[in-house]
């Protein structure tokens, strides 16, 4: 059998399920509410119902999870936050990386690389806004000014489109890319079983393979 590293512990791949789940539902309700042609589908207001009760699992997971995985959570941030010169690297490799399969010039990268940083700080930052933007559309739209509410539209919409973008490039390049296979031991088992095959660490994540070898990695 072949030798195997944790990746992501059990609370993290629930949380990032639920999440997905509830960014999904947000995703495609928040669609039919964006294209004044699909409103025919928002009939009964179903939509708006729904996209609520997905906007409340988006933050009430999260706020239940971190309390009880400050150590996991903590470790992400930071990683998320801590950027040098193997991030220039991935930069100026990524293009031969993923479009020609060139392993060689693709520096050593950390448990988190360029890519997933850059996806990390885009889930914080939108996230809190379109809590923040959602949560004013939703508690003030009978009391604020008409101007803050078509404001609060337009930053959801931004962050909308943003996030909507690379949720499909996240899931492309966590499930389907050819340098992400195996299924089985490779992106994809990482977070459904947790585990990766020893040889997809090295090679996707030496840096941080090295320490989990060393025993320095908790
Ligand atoms: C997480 C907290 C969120 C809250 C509290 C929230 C809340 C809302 C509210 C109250 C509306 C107005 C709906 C109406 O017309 O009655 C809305 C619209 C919308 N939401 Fe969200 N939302 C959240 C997250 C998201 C996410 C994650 C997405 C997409 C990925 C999204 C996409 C949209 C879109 C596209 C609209 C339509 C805006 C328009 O009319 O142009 N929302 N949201
Ligand atoms: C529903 C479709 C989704 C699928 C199939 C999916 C799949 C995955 C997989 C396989 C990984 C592990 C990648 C690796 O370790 O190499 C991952 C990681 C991650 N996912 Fe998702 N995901 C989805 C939706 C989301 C959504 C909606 C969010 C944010 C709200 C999200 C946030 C993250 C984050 C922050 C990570 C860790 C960093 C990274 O690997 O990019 N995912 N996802």
């Amino acid at each position: 059998m072949e030798q195997e590293v944790e990746r992501y512990r059990k609370p993290t791949r629930i949380l990032h399920w639920i999440h997905a789940g509830a960014f999904t539902i947000l995703f495609f309700t928040g669609l039919i509410l964006f294209i004044p042609g699909l409103g025919i589908l928002a009939q009964d207001s179903w939509t708006r119902v729904l996209h609520r009760i997905a906007a409340f699992i988006f933050v009430v997971a999260p706020l239940i999870y971190i309390p009880m995985n400050w150590k996991a959570t903590w470790h992400g941030i930071k990683d998320a936050f801590n950027w040098g010169m193997d991030d220039i690297g991935w930069l100026i490799a990524a293009p031969r990386y993923y479009f020609l399969a060139d392993e060689e010039s693709m520096p050593p990268q950390e448990h988190m690389n360029t890519g997933q940083k850059m996806w990390w700080l885009m889930v914080i930052v939108f996230g809190l806004v379109f809590v923040l933007t959602g949560l004013i559309m939703w508690a003030a739209k009978e009391k604020a000014p008409a101007e803050v509410l078509q404001w609060m539209v337009l930053v959801h919409d931004i962050a909308f489109i943003t996030t909507g973008s690379m949720f499909f490039l996240h899931i492309y390049l966590s499930v389907i890319h050819p340098l992400m296979r195996p299924l089985r031991t490779g992106a994809w088992s990482s977070m459904a079983r947790g585990k990766v095959s020893a040889h997809y660490a090295k090679s996707h994540h030496g840096k941080w393979y090295e320490r989990v070898i060393k025993g320095k990695e908790a």
